[in-house]
């Protein structure tokens, strides 16, 4: 498993800490009011739990799921909704909670949704926020983690074909274990 990996972006210790600093930020932010974190399955599910933790406040916590039409990068920012949330949002301080913000269409889709519902206040936490490919240069990102090089990486719930997402870490593959999967997925 780690063999895959060619380099750590970023180990335990320095996410724990990055979480700690968001989580009080949102605590100062959201005082005495009663925020719902929004997330989507699963890449975000790990960010969620470690940042709801580090909350001093009340909270609950919701989830969405999509699947995206094509594949992830095809760009298309088409999405449907196969779950939704189990909460009304109306009137309600709503904070998405995001793994990775590449092109933004995703985030974009999910903001123009929950907008609709009119929520009292709506913004995005996310852990990563990759800029190169951005395609909505008008999202606005509330919180952000870290901002990360152009490259794809995986662990903390960012998964390739759904493996690696279970690593401590965030950490780049190694190009062979991409070329390998393209290759049999050509076959
Ligand atoms: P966007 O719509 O292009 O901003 O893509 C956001 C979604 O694509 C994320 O929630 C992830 O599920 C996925 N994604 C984008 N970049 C990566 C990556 O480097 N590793 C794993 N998943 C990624
Ligand atoms: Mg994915």
């Amino acid at each position: 498993m780690r063999s895959d990996i060619r380099e750590i972006l970023l180990d335990r210790e320095q996410i724990a800490v990055r979480v700690r600093e968001l989580a009080a930020e949102i605590s100062r932010d959201y005082a005495g009011r009663n925020p719902l974190f929004v997330s989507v399955l699963k890449g975000a599910v790990y960010f969620l739990t470690d940042l709801s933790r580090a909350v001093e406040m009340p909270l609950e916590i919701d989830f969405m799921a999509i699947t995206r039409y094509g594949s992830a990068r095809a760009q298309s920012g088409v999405v449907r909704l196969i779950k939704d949330l189990d909460v009304e949002i109306t009137g309600r301080d709503v904070l998405l909670v995001e793994d990775i913000i590449d092109t933004g269409l995703t985030a974009g889709y999910l903001i123009r949704l929950l907008q609709a519902r009119s929520p009292s206040t709506l913004r995005i936490c996310t852990l990563l926020d990759r800029p190169y490919r951005r395609i909505l240069e008008t999202l606005e990102i509330g919180y952000r983690g870290f901002e990360i090089p152009d490259r794809f990486v995986v662990g903390y719930g960012l998964d390739y074909r759904e493996q690696y997402r279970h690593l401590p870490f965030i950490g780049v593959l190694k190009d062979e274990v991409l070329r390998e999967a393209a290759s049999a997925a050509d076959a």
